[in-house]
C-alpha cells in the first residue's frame, strides 16, 4: 500500500528473491491494473526476465477482480508460506482493489517515501481500515516501511519519529534511495542481486517475524 512511485513493486520483487533463498514459499498477486509498461508492474518485471530462469523465484499472478481477491489470495497461499499482494497507487474508493486488499490482508505494509504528504495518506489508509473493520470485522495489522529516503538527510528519521508519535509501528528495516547503476532504481526487469545482511535482507526477515502467528 502507498502512493505510486513509493518503491512497492521494486521492493517486493527483491523480497521475493530473498524469501526464495531463505526457503520461504511465496506467491505474489499483481493488483496493479494500470498500463503494464508505464506502471512497472510486477508482472511486467517477470516477463522481462530470461525465460529459462526461475523469474523472481516465486510465481506472480494477475490479481482477480476485487471481490475475488481474498478468496484467491487464500487459495493460492503455499503451506507455511506467503501470499503477497502488490497494489497500485493508493486511492480511497470503496469498490477499489485497495479495499479488497485490506480485506484480504493479515499484514498491511504501508510504503512511505518521506515527504510532507505522507502523513495525510497514512490517515486516509487508516480511515479505509476503519471502514473495512466496520463492514467485515476484519482489521489487518499495519506496519510502516520507509522507502527511497535520502540516507544522508534526516528526513527519514523525522518521519519515523512523527509516525511513532502517532503510535504507528514503523519497521526497523528501511530501504534507502539507491540510484547507482547497480542500485534499486535501475533494477526493474532484472534478476535482483542478493546481499546477505543488506537492508533488503533485514526487511525480508523482519516481515517474516511480523506475519508469524
Ligand atoms: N530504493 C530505491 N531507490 C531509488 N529508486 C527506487 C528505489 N526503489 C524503487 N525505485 C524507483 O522508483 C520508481 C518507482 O518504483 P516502483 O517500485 O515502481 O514503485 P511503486 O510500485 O510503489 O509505484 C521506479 O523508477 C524505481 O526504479
Ligand atoms: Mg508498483
Amino acid at each position: 500500500m502507498g502512493k505510486g512511485g513509493g518503491a512497492k513493486s521494486t521492493t517486493l520483487a527483491h523480497l521475493l528473491r530473498y524469501w526464495k533463498k531463505m526457503g520461504i514459499p511465496a506467491v505474489a498477486h499483481d493488483a496493479d491494473d494500470s498500463d503494464k509498461k508505464e506502471s512497472g508492474s510486477l508482472l511486467a518485471w517477470t516477463e522481462m526476465l530470461p525465460a529459462h530462469g526461475d523469474g523472481l523465484g516465486s510465481p506472480v499472478y494477475r490479481a482477480p477482480a476485487p471481490p475475488s481477491l481474498k478468496t484467491e489470495a487464500d487459495r493460492l497461499r503455499p503451506a507455511h508460506g506467503l501470499s503477497v499482494i502488490d497494489t497500485k497507487a493508493w486511492d480511497r474508493s470503496k469498490e477499489s482493489l485497495q479495499y479488497a486488499a485490506i480485506r484480504a490482508a493479515d499484514l498491511l505494509v504501508l510504503a512511505l517515501y518521506p515527504s510532507g504528504m505522507e502523513k495525510f495518506r497514512g490517515a486516509s489508509i487508516i480511515g479505509a481500515m476503519d471502514d473495512v473493520e466496520t463492514m467485515s470485522g476484519h482489521r489487518p495489522k499495519l506496519v510502516c516501511l520507509l522507502t527511497r529516503f535520502n540516507p544522508t538527510a534526516s528526513a527519514a528519521d523525522d518521519v519515523r519519529k512523527e509516525l511513532m508519535d502517532e503510535e504507528l509501528h514503523v519497521l526497523d528495516a528501511a530501504i534507502p534511495a539507491s540510484e547507482s547503476k547497480t542500485g534499486y532504481a535501475q533494477s526493474f526487469g532484472t534478476t535482483p542481486k542478493l546481499k546477505w545482511e543488506s537492508d533488503m535482507h533485514k526487511l525480508a526477515k523482519e516481515l517474516l517475524r511480523e506475519v508469524a502467528p
